[in-house]
């Protein structure tokens, strides 16, 4: 028996949807535990791709429950869609298959219509959020006028939530953003709509995933986005507004710390990153282009052009100490393929200054400039390779240098998107750490 957790290493987009998809092999149940549908997630399975934005990258798999965790803001409509895009599919997704924190809080209008006005009056200092309210949902949950998931069976807390808070959330739309105001009708309308066919699939997710423990069952953690963009841990203020490293996977469903084993940091091969915030290595040039390109870096929930640049190992390993991380999974190898040189950013330069962990100051952070080593690449096709010895001899001396400098062993190697384009070297469930 074994709980692991998959968390991202660097802005998120690292390859967490196929890892997980990858992983839900050997778990009976798989849990988000933060974010929202500004995740976006992404599997291909048999040729088939899939994006999963709030439902559990696990649901491929007949016989797997997907849970989401009290710690994830949930829009209603988006989760509808899905299901509904799945059942379209011919994938049955009921009450069995699918279960929803009852203390889960909801996206509601007035979130997105405050995230995208607030964006806008930012101009150019703007954060480039994903404009699905995420934060907006986050603040109301701290200022503890939220609404959870439960309240969609009590019409009519979820009536008197919704008028205390439109209130106040139409005078800030109106008077500072010059905004429609939303009307309190249509809203709870449609969602005592939306409350008929979401409240079968409300459950408490803890006593669930307490009493799966009790019978020794493995259990997967989906984290979303990405270390850097840990609200308290990362490129502050360029970050979302959850913590998406592993710890949050305790709070964010309702488990003790001590029950978690394995903590697999995902870290893509080189970097990206989408939405605006200091990025040392970033390529604005032919290569950052090739990367682009090759590696089709194209947001899966957005749709931006992702920022590109070489592996930034200081990123990696800063996010290896925040989130213990025992395993390493390296995903889209393949993408550097056919590259002369490749490089890898070990150290940061500020001012004639060798600095080796990411500074808090941002303005030092932005005005760093990559210290790189240079190895040599490969031009084999390494697509194929489903065993490490399989890979060239540079590809393997890329993975262990990444293993050295970050001092953790990689788990998995990705050589495609594709559920079988994989080098599995280790199985975190059956590895677990005592
Ligand atoms: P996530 O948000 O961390 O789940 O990652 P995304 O799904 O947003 O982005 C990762 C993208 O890379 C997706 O399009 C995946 O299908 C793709 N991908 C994942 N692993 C590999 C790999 O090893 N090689 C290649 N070429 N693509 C990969
Ligand atoms: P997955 O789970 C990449 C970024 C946004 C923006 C910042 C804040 O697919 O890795 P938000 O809407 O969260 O308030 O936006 O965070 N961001 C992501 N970037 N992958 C994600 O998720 C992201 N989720 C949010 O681009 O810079
Ligand atoms: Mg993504």
């Amino acid at each position: 028996m074994a709980n692991v957790v998959v968390i991202g290493t660097q802005w998120g987009d690292e390859g967490k949807g196929k890892v997980v998809d990858l992983l839900t092999a050997h778990a009976s149940r798989v849990v988000r535990f933060q974010g929202g549908n500004n995740a976006g997630h992404t599997l291909v399975v048999h040729g088939e791709r899939s994006i999963f934005h709030l439902i559990p990258s696990g649901i491929l798999y007949p016989d797997t429950r997907c849970l989401i965790g009290n710690g994830v803001v949930v829009d209603p409509e988006v989760l509808l869609e899905e299901i509904n895009g799945l059942l379209d599919r011919g994938i049955a997704i009921n009450p069995e298959r699918l279960g929803l924190s009852e203390r889960a809080h909801l996206i509601m209008p007035y979130h997105k219509a405050i995230d995208i006005a607030r964006e806008e009056a930012k101009g150019k200092a703007k954060i480039g959020t994903t404009g699905r309210g995420i934060g907006p949902c986050y603040e109301d949950k701290v200022a503890r006028v939220g609404v959870r998931a439960i309240d969609l069976t009590e019409p009519d807390i979820l009536k008197e939530k919704v008028r205390a808070n439109l209130s106040e959330k139409n005078f800030y739309l109106t008077k500072l953003f010059g905004c429609e105001p939303l009307d309190y009708q249509t809203i709870v309308e449609r969602y005592l709509s939306l409350s008929h066919e979401l409240s079968p699939f409300i459950v408490d997710v803890s006593t669930e995933l307490d009493e799966a423990m009790r019978r020794k069952e493995n259990i997967l953690f989906e984290g979303a986005q990405g270390t850097h963009l840990d609200v308290d841990h990362g490129t502050y203020p360029f970050v979302t507004s959850s913590n998406p490293v592993a710890a949050n996977a305790c709070i964010g469903t309702g488990i003790g710390p001590k029950r978690l084993d394995s903590i697999v940091g995902i870290v893509k091969a080189y970097s990206t990153r989408v939405g605006a915030g200091p990025f040392v290595s970033e390529l604005i040039d032919e290569t950052g282009n090739y990367l682009q390109e090759r590696g089709q870096e194209f947001g899966a929930t957005t749709g931006r052009r992702r920022r590109c640049g070489w592996l930034d190992l200081v990123v990696v390993r800063y996010s290896a100490r925040i989130n213990g991380v025992s395993h390493l999974a390296i995903t889209k190898l393949d993408v550097l393929t056919g590259m002369d040189r490749v490089n890898l950013c070990i150290a940061y330069e500020y001012q004639g200054e060798r600095l080796e962990n990411i500074p808090a100051k941002l303005s030092i952070l932005s005005s760093c400039s990559p210290v790189y080593e240079e190895m040599d690449g490969w031009r084999e096709d390494i697509s194929g390779a489903r065993s490490f010895g399989e890979l060239p001899r540079n590809a393997q001396a890329y993975v262990r240098r990444i293993e050295d400098y970050v001092g953790v062993p990689a788990c998995i190697v990705s050589v495609g998107s594709g559920r079988e384009e994989t080098i599995l070297c280790e199985n975190p469930f059956s590895d677990t750490i005592p």
